[in-house]
């Protein structure tokens, strides 16, 4: 065998096995109550944001998270500008996050006016590296007046957004003690991590806020939406109040006490996140058989290795990700791959390689570059290997 190629055997094994299966990256399932609980909303006439199953679905976001309290909105994206917004983050600031995340991280710091400043991952968990994070802030702090100074562009640092990409654990622990060193809140960008948790407990309940996304690509959804993870009940009030134009409760009148957001989830979004949630548990454990069958199957040829769950910790796998020992050897199994038609996928472009972020503050992100090159999302439907019929 040529050092780059893929065995023949593999491909046709994969044709055969993909012939009747998703080749697509990642298709939602509904198979559960989604129609009847829709049916009700619409019968009830009740189908903007007030109804019983946003209510209900925050309530069962809360039991299987065990966050104190959960807020949901009609997008990922929106549960996070609203903690940078309640956090007032504002043009004076940075904010730390990974470059190699979904675009909307980085998004909503902008819609703030503020500025992302771009740390690396480590390979083993693909969050935040807890070393070069530390390296990073002790070579760029000064604190002044009890703030923490970016001592290159003279503004204050306010918080750091750890990514849990594709579902995997970021060093919570490490990043969290980090981040009290340096006076910067942790936020978790949990968007890929429902179903995800490190120590039995829950992705997005580790620091002060956490966010969920529910869109249409994600483990479960809701057509599109998102949800805040919160520790305190005057935080979730505030969340609710401004995610819906902070209209005051006034009988037969329209006040409006501050500029607020029309981010709301709707009852038919939240009709289907009930229903979807019911059925977590399956869809879990089909994306766990995803993960085997691929270890089984690429692993063996020595071809790439597939990302496992860190140690004290069980993962959804949203996604799974190969990472191959070359840059070639990736080109080459993309190629042979789509022969078989394999809806593959690059790993999120690092947000500095983009000309609206290149100029963007940042440590040296040689982790990400790396990945980036060699690493790939490989379908991931939750009924390739599970008939859901069956149950
Ligand atoms: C890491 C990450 N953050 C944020 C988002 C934004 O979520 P949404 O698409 O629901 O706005 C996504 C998802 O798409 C994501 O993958």
């Amino acid at each position: 065998m040529k050092k780059n190629k893929i065995p023949k055997m593999l491909i046709n094994d994969f044709k055969k096995i993909f012939k009747k299966r998703s080749k697509q990256l990642h298709t939602p399932i509904f198979k559960g109550n989604e129609i009847k609980y829709l049916k009700e909303c619409i019968e009830s006439s009740y189908v903007s944001y007030v109804g019983k199953f946003v209510k209900k679905f925050e309530k069962r976001l809360c039991q299987y998270t065990k966050s104190n309290f959960s807020v949901a909105v009609n997008s990922g994206t929106a549960a996070l500008h609203l903690i940078l917004h309640y956090l007032n983050i504002n043009e004076k600031n940075e904010v730390l996050l990974p470059s190699l995340t979904y675009v909307a991280t980085a998004n909503a710091v902008k819609y703030c006016n503020a500025e992302p400043n771009f740390v690396d991952i480590e390979k083993k968990t693909l969050g935040v590296c807890p070393i070069k994070l530390e390296k990073y802030l002790k070579k760029i702090c000064i604190f002044k007046n009890g703030k923490t100074i970016n001592k290159h562009t003279g503004k204050e640092l306010k918080a750091l957004i750890v990514v849990h990409l594709y579902g995997f654990p970021a060093q919570v622990v490490k990043l969290k003690k980090i981040c009290k060193k340096y006076n910067l809140l942790m936020i978790e960008d949990a968007a890929e991590a429902l179903g995800s948790f490190y120590k039995k407990k829950h992705l997005g309940t580790w620091g002060d806020f956490g966010i969920l996304s529910f869109n249409g690509n994600k483990i479960i959804t809701t057509g599109g939406g998102g949800a805040i993870l919160a520790k305190k009940k005057y935080q979730e009030k505030y969340f609710r109040h401004i995610s819906t134009h902070s209209k005051l409760n006034i009988k037969n009148d329209h006040v409006h006490d501050q500029i607020g957001f029309n981010y709301r989830m709707t009852n038919l979004s939240a009709a289907v996140g009930c229903a979807q949630l019911e059925n977590i548990n399956e869809i879990i454990k089909s994306k766990r058989l995803n993960h085997k069958f691929y270890k089984k199957k690429l692993e063996k040829n020595n071809y790439c290795s597939i990302l496992e769950e860190p140690k004290n910790s069980r993962i959804n796998y949203w996604l799974i990700t190969a990472v191959f020992k070359s840059l070639k050897k990736k080109q080459n199994f993309i190629s042979d791959m789509n022969k078989v038609g394999l809806g593959l996928r690059n790993l999120w472009r690092p947000l500095h390689s983009l000309k609206i972020y290149n100029r963007c503050q940042s440590d040296n992100l040689d982790n990400s570059n790396e990945i980036f090159d060699k690493a790939l999302n490989l379908p991931s439907s939750p009924f390739l290997f599970k008939n859901f019929n069956e149950n």
